[in-house]
């Protein structure tokens, strides 16, 4: 117990001494990218690493003078490893910026190391609530779930649903979905009937399904990781829930375009809600689509993918204003409240909670020229993370 003491507080010493050392560093800026590479959510780490590098391709990597140099690891999603990469990226790299957090669990492991050694921690990825209220260091240019879950628990009711069954993966994200489109949901007088939570590693679907089928509700809605949709839509059809008349409805998660075209006629049709489609009509768009595709042998950009680019964009800007003086405290104050118009929409970040602040999309799964696509039909705007406000 002691000894763990001291060693954390030696940990704890070389980390501020280490971001001193990064004011007196050469012309380098260092972004540390902290990904999953292999293992099941592998697909949001090659969208993020593929959406930072096309942003360097597209925009230099020299930046006020600074030579920017982009660190990828690989965290295969395990918190420990992620917060250990981040230790010594930190402290040996001595890295300007943490970046990159596929999963919730992977940022909050890696909070203390932010808060410590003063390094922005700019989330790509990973849409817990909670997390930014985890350090101060910590920005976020991905979305939250409650953002993105009470719109459909809006459009639901109106459109014939009312008894719905809630079925999520079993960790943050599913969590705060399940209680958000739950808590609206009844506001607007609809009822959830049965909340049901499934293992983020390795789940089977099919008994939940069963489950969901029995209870004969209007819908199920349901929220799970980027990566783990296929599954579901698959068992979804094989357990005949569809030819019952029971509808999907979710978070954009579920009919992610990373997969979209894989899972076949079972996903058409099926409405949720999100910030992001490869379909959104807008020029900054398309040029970042077909940028994307180019550049990565026809493969989709997915919401993952939108936020990297938005986050490397976060924080080129902050290195400009800056002209790299200042260390961790002015990059950070630099990223807070900035504006723009990402592939996604307008987004801002706002200063007091760190958090994205973006226009919410319903979205139904058609085909176009033979592909699956989420098709933008209503738009929330300037959403604001629910989950501070409690
Ligand atoms: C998360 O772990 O925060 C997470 C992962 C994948 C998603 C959404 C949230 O699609």
């Amino acid at each position: 117990m002691q000894k763990r003491t001291v060693i954390q507080a030696a940990v704890a010493a070389a980390l501020l001494a280490a971001s001193g050392l990064g004011l007196a560093q050469d012309n380098k800026f260092k972004i540390g990218l902290i990904l999953p590479m292999t293992g099941p959510f592998a697909s949001t780490g090659k969208q993020v690493e593929a959406a930072a590098r096309l942003y360097m391709a597209q925009n230099g990597d020299t930046v006020a003078g600074k030579k920017v140099e982009l660190i990828v690891k690989d965290d295969a999603s395990t918190p420990d490893v992620t917060k250990r990469i981040a230790q010594e990226l930190v402290v040996n790299e001595k890295v300007n910026v943490l970046a990159g957090f596929g999963l919730t669990p992977l940022a909050l492991a890696t909070a203390p190391i932010a808060t410590q050694s003063k390094t922005p921690l700019v989330v790509m990825a990973a849409a817990t609530s909670s997390i930014t209220q985890a350090s101060p260091y910590i920005v976020r240019t991905s979305f939250t779930l409650p953002q993105v879950s009470v719109a459909i628990a809006d459009w639901a009711p109106k459109n014939g649903i009312k008894k719905v069954v809630t079925l999520v993966t079993d960790y943050g994200p599913g969590i705060d979905a399940e209680k958000y489109f739950k808590e609206r949901l009844q506001f607007n007088g609809g009822q959830v009937v049965e909340s049901l939570r499934v293992p983020l590693r390795n789940p089977d679907f099919a008994p939940f399904l069963q489950k969901v089928r029995d209870d004969k509700p209007d819908a199920v809605f349901t929220f799970v990781p980027s990566g783990a949709g296929a599954a579901l839509m698959k068992q979804f059809a094989e357990r005949g829930l569809d030819k019952a008349g029971i509808k999907l409805i979710g978070t954009g998660d579920v009919t992610d375009d990373d997969i979209l075209n894989s899972m076949g006629d079972v996903a058409l049709g099926v409405v949720t809600s999100h910030h992001y489609s490869a379909a959104h009509n807008s020029p900054a768009n398309k040029k970042f689509v077909e940028a994307f595709m180019k550049a990565n042998n026809n493969l989709r950009p997915n919401f993952m993918a939108v936020g990297g680019y938005d986050g490397m964009r976060l924080i080129y800007e902050a290195l400009k204003k800056t002209r790299g003086a200042g260390g961790g405290d002015a990059l950070l104050a630099a990223m807070k409240g900035q504006i723009f118009e990402s592939p996604r929409g307008p987004i801002y970040i706002d200063a007091q909670t760190r958090d994205v602040v973006q226009n919410v999309y319903i979205r139904k799964v058609e085909k176009k020229d033979g592909q699956l696509y989420n098709v933008e039909f209503d738009t929330i705007k300037d959403v604001k993370d629910p989950g501070k406000s409690k």
